[in-house]
């Protein structure tokens, strides 16, 4: 079985002081990539901060024979976004590969929440992953070669209480992974989302007994097949956790079509409401013009 290997690779990894991060960063490191290892080195909640997060998973990258640097910006911010792709380009010449990891959580019911706790969750999440990787789409344009990861959550994705900020941040970044992939594609640049569970310092009170069945190292392999020169996937989110590894999909069921033209009215759409919500016989359209598509043959009928 032949290794997969990242060797002339280097890899932008934000928030691998910690948690899932700093595995990608030793599982990269140790196949031959250079990394920079991103981390603010703050508390859960985002506050605070300080190099040594990032400095320890560097020093353990090196210890094992690996290269990497350490950068301490925050993602939240374009600045930020800058200094950590100019870290990847001064220190080792290119970018090729974004894992877009950095997070916080601040977590209350809708009621509950105050304008901070959507702003502080939106600039880490999903501002960040935007500041970040729009100087790495630039350089990896120019080398036509490029990998993305954005890490979203099931909490957006199928909803989870009391997570309206993350949730919505989190789901935002499926759509810009999206439309990364594809603006990509011309450019051999990939785009994937994953939806993990792990026990980290994020989620470890959650998780409660789960919690020893559920190693970061556990998400680590797919990230990281994902990012590498040998997937051609893009355009596709995974849940992955507790050694369970499968794709979820936002579909499209055949529904219901009234006709080119018409309108119909609240009654008739009343009384048409089992077969629009009937999922059997979905599509996953790869873009909105596969979703036009579905829409012109229903003119046909
Ligand atoms: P973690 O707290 O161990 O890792 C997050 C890292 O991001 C920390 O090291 C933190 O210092 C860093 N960070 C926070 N704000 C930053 C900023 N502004 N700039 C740079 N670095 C910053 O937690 P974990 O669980 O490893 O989280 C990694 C990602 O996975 C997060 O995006 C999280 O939302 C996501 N996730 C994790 C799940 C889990 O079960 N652990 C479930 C779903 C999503």
């Amino acid at each position: 079985m032949s290794e997969v290997r990242f060797d002339n690779r280097v890899a932008v990894i934000t928030g691998a002081g910690g948690g899932l991060g700093k595995t990608y960063a030793l599982e990269l490191g140790r196949r031959g990539a250079k990394v920079v290892v991103n981390d603010l080195g703050g508390a859960a909640d985002g506050t605070g901060g300080g190099a040594n997060m990032a400095d320890t998973t560097v020093k353990e990258i090196t210890e094992a024979g690996g290269t990497a640097v350490a950068n301490y910006d925050s993602v939240a911010t374009p600045e930020g976004g800058e200094a950590i792709i100019k870290t990847a380009l001064d220190s080792f010449g290119q970018v090729d590969i974004v894992i877009n990891n950095a997070g916080i959580l601040r977590d209350k019911t809708f009621v509950k929440l105050a304008p901070d706790d959507l702003k502080a969750v939106l600039a880490v999440h999903l501002e960040g992953a935007f500041y970040v990787s729009q100087p790495a789409f630039r350089a990896m344009k120019e080398k036509s070669y490029g990998r993305f990861m954005f890490t979203a959550s099931t909490a957006g994705i199928f909803g989870n209480f009391g997570q309206t900020n993350y949730g919505a941040a989190k789901f935002g970044l499926v759509g810009l992974s999206n439309v990364l992939s594809i603006e990509g594609k011309k450019y051999n640049i990939n785009s994937n989302v994953i939806a993990p569970i792990a026990n980290t310092r994020l989620t470890k009170e959650l998780l409660g007994p789960l919690a020893d069945s559920l190693e970061p190292e556990q998400v680590t392999s797919l990230v990281c097949y994902l990012v590498s020169e040998e997937s051609d996937i893009t355009h596709e989110i995974y849940s992955v956790g507790g050694g369970k590894f499968s794709r979820i999909f936002v579909a499209m069921a055949p529904g219901w079509a009234a006709g080119k033209g018409a309108k119909p009215s609240i009654e008739e759409v009343r009384d048409h409401i089992d077969q629009i919500r009937n999922q059997e016989g979905y599509a996953v359209p790869g873009s909105i013009g596969d979703e036009m598509k579905l829409l012109m043959e229903s003119f046909k009928e």
